[in-house]
């Protein structure tokens, strides 16, 4: 294999957040924690995995960070925008994520975060209000000084590369208008305040205007429609979304794939949660939640394609109910009741109740996204990465693609894909005799 040209990570790389809530707080916290030792980076692949390479009895085994040139933990700095004027301690700390025995040894460095003005709009976000907002009318004027805080940031923390994560709330949901269809469309309709184009896609046309990777972490639209996609390709910008595959949905996408390879039948999925943080509240609006339905629910039919497997899956009934309930704090409960059929046509039930903390599991995917980002961009590559679908509920894809949602399919595609930027064979998992075996 030839090995690809990757520019060599050097001097520090910027992580930047839109929305400083609670998934941005616990992920700066977790670095800072990390670098000093206090705690480990569970969850994360950059940190703990390893990657085999070539045939199993090779025995090649390194940790991905150690395979790859990616930036390390002591490389990040970080910068934020966000609607609420707190640091990243006092963010922290109402977030209420993480104890005060775990922020208090990192107050200095989270204190020294400071949230820049947000570009936002109450429209797109109805439940959230704050006073740390831009006084700029214009959309293109807000892109432009959104551009100008990322060269600034770039500047004050001597950073040589950016990569951004929007961890912002989620915004009213939208389908792509006439000004998302090309880039000259969109500036226009920036030009001209086009009420279709919401404050997170101001953001990730900032960053990739300013050649800085851009992912989203939520579900709403922002730089998943021909503009921006294109724009990304153009500006050789890697770009990926949408929505992180964390807690209930992650356990759908490990759970769905198995009874699947079973040939299990599934009746009904209904899944319900209760969780009590800004998020859950912004959820509460119901155009919020809209957003968040339809990232939500197209991950079973992706899976279980039923249109190949109608006997089993075709019926399916599937519901996904989000409460917003205060005692829960960021503590989410989510239940699933799955009502299954195997031999005969015989029911079973499956009851999942799944104590998570949403931005425990979210922490290290904003980590990882930002590292594989920029290794992304120091190897040439451009527009959606698919490779990284691991990590999203609604995995973006190019048109004509059809976007995967088996999380070991996912898995086994971002680590061909990490093995082939290293200069080493993707592995199939065939008996190393599978030649010999094949034809005798
Ligand atoms: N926690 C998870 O497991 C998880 C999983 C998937 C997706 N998400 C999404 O990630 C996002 C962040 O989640 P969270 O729990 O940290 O929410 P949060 O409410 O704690 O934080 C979001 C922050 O974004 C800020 N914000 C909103 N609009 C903004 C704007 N235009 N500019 C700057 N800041 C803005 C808010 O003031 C808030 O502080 C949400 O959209 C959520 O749906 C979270």
């Amino acid at each position: 294999m030839i090995k690809p040209q990757v520019k060599p990570h050097a001097g520090k790389l910027l992580v930047l957040t839109p929305g400083m809530g609670a998934v941005a707080t616990t992920f700066m916290a977790g670095v800072v924690s990390a670098r000093k030792n206090l705690s480990k980076p569970f969850g994360s692949l950059t940190q703990l995995q390893t990657i085999r390479l070539g045939a199993r009895s090779e025995n090649r085994n390194p940790l991905i960070k150690d395979f790859l040139d990616l930036a390390g933990l002591d490389d990040i700095v970080f910068g934020g925008w966000d609607v609420k004027a707190d640091n990243a301690f006092e963010a922290a700390k109402n977030a209420n994520v993480l104890s005060p025995q775990d922020l208090d040894p990192l107050k200095e460095e989270l204190e020294a975060i400071e949230p820049m003005t947000a570009a936002f709009d109450q429209r797109y976000v109805k439940k959230l209000e704050g006073p740390n907002v831009k006084d700029i009318p214009n959309k293109m004027e807000l892109a432009e000084a959104l551009r100008e805080d990322i060269r600034n940031k770039m500047k004050e923390t001597g950073a040589t590369r950016a990569v951004m994560v929007w961890c912002g709330s989620t915004e009213v949901h939208l389908h792509p208008a006439a000004c998302h269809q090309s880039i000259e469309a969109f500036e226009e309709g920036l030009r001209n305040n086009d009420d279709s184009i919401a404050p997170s896609q101001l953001y990730a046309y900032a960053a990739i205007k300013e050649g800085v990777p851009y992912s989203n972490g939520a579900p709403n639209l922002s730089a998943d429609f021909p503009a921006l996609e294109q724009l990304a390709e153009q500006e050789n910008v890697p770009i990926a979304g949408k929505d992180f595959k964390t807690g209930q949905t992650l356990m759908k996408t490990i759970l769905a794939p198995g009874f699947k390879t079973r040939m299990l039948g599934i009746r009904g999925w209904f899944s319900t949660n209760i969780l009590g943080n800004r998020d859950g509240e912004v959820l509460d609006d119901p155009e919020s939640f809209k957003s968040k339905e339809v990232t939500k629910t197209g991950v079973l039919d992706s899976i279980l394609q039923p249109e190949v497997y109608p006997e089993l899956y075709a019926d399916l009934y599937h519901k996904v109910r989000i409460n917003y309930y205060p005692p829960r704090g960021d503590e989410k409960e989510g239940w699933d009741n799955i009502d299954i059929f195997g031999w005969m046509g015989y029911d079973m039930q499956i009851k999942v109740d799944f104590l998570c903390r949403d931005s425990i599991l979210a922490a290290p995917i904003v980590l990882d996204l930002a590292l594989f980002l920029d290794f992304a961009k120091r190897a040439n590559k451009s527009g959606i990465q698919e490779w990284l679908s691991f990590y999203f509920k609604s995995p973006q894809v190019k048109a004509g693609h059809v976007p995967e949602h088996d999380i070991f399919i996912q898995h086994f595609r971002l680590k061909n894909t990490l093995r082939v930027l290293g200069g080493e064979k993707p592995v199939t998992h065939l008996s190393e005799n599978f030649e010999e075996e094949a034809v005798s």
